[in-house]
């Protein structure tokens, strides 16, 4: 089983560890289109042109599942992407319905501007009863920058990114649920714990987008989750800073037990893009 993830940088790589919780054996290629990140600022045109590009080379390199690890590419590219598709084309939504389903009170929703601002959230918000009263959606510009590079003090600087911007809305709305809808803030979801407190519950997408996957490839409900292996077939590739971001990319995985060993799928030509 071969599985393409893609996100614009490194964020996706908290999807891919949940595709691994489920599908711990597949080979995976994981590609960060660095080069354009971050996304979230861009025109959904441009957007959907780079994520078609990424899933065509996904294609070419034979995989049986595409993965879109990354809410804003989801935002601006699946619907068209899956009309063609050959193979599945799994995408990440905030985990909205979920958090309103549990909880009983307001639900504060962090995202990129072109996710808060897109129609596919639209159209989910009018889906969903109550969901248009009771979700707040606020765009976090920079945030993702802020994971992506992690300097040394990246944990102190979303702390404050926190307090400045974020923290307003906490105090206004009294939020039951916050939800992750960008990859990228799910890398400080231990950090968002502390901030928001026991009051309120933190969700994100990327368990729901493994068990739909999973159900996508086999047709049944997908088993309980198992514990992520120490190996896992990742083959990384980025669009720039090619061998900074891999070894960023291990590094990450490495923080949560995960080596890396490179996938035996024939190596494509690199990415390169203008
Ligand atoms: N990680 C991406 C997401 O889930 C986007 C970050 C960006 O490039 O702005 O939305």
């Amino acid at each position: 089983m071969r599985i393409g993830v893609f996100d614009s940088g490194l964020g996706g790589l908290s999807t891919l560890l949940a595709c691994l919780r489920y599908l711990p054996s597949a080979e995976y290629r994981f590609f960060g289109d660095v080069a354009h990140a971050p996304y979230g600022d861009k025109d959904p045109q441009v957007v959907r042109r780079w994520t078609a590009e990424a899933y065509e080379r996904f294609l070419a390199a034979g995989v049986d599942a595409v993965v879109l690890a990354c809410n804003t590419a989801t935002s601006a590219a699946a619907a068209p992407l899956r009309e063609q598709s050959p193979v599945p084309i799994l995408g990440l939504e905030p985990a909205i319905k979920k958090a309103l389903d549990v909880e009983s009170g307001p639900i504060l929703l962090l995202a990129t501007t072109l996710t808060v601002r897109g129609d596919k959230l639209r159209a989910l918000l009018q889906r969903m009863d109550g969901a248009q009263q009771r979700v707040r959606a606020v765009a976090c510009p920079g945030l993702m920058e802020i994971v992506e590079a992690q300097t040394t003090d990246w944990r102190a600087q979303a702390e404050s990114y926190w307090r400045e911007r974020l923290l307003p809305h906490f105090v206004e709305l009294r939020p039951k649920g916050l939800v992750l809808g960008c990859t990228h803030y799910c890398w400080l979801e231990d950090a968002f714990r502390d901030w928001v407190g026991p009051g309120c519950r933190v969700y994100d997408g990327n368990d729901g987008l493994a068990r739909h996957l999973w159900r996508r490839l086999y047709g049944t409900e997908a088993p309980a989750p198992g514990a992520l292996p120490q190996v896992a077939r990742v083959q990384l590739e980025f669009s720039a800073q090619r061998e900074e971001k891999t070894q960023q990319a291990s590094a990450w995985l490495a923080s949560r037990g995960v080596l890396v060993e490179r996938a035996g799928m024939a190596r494509p030509r690199p990415f390169t893009r203008g």
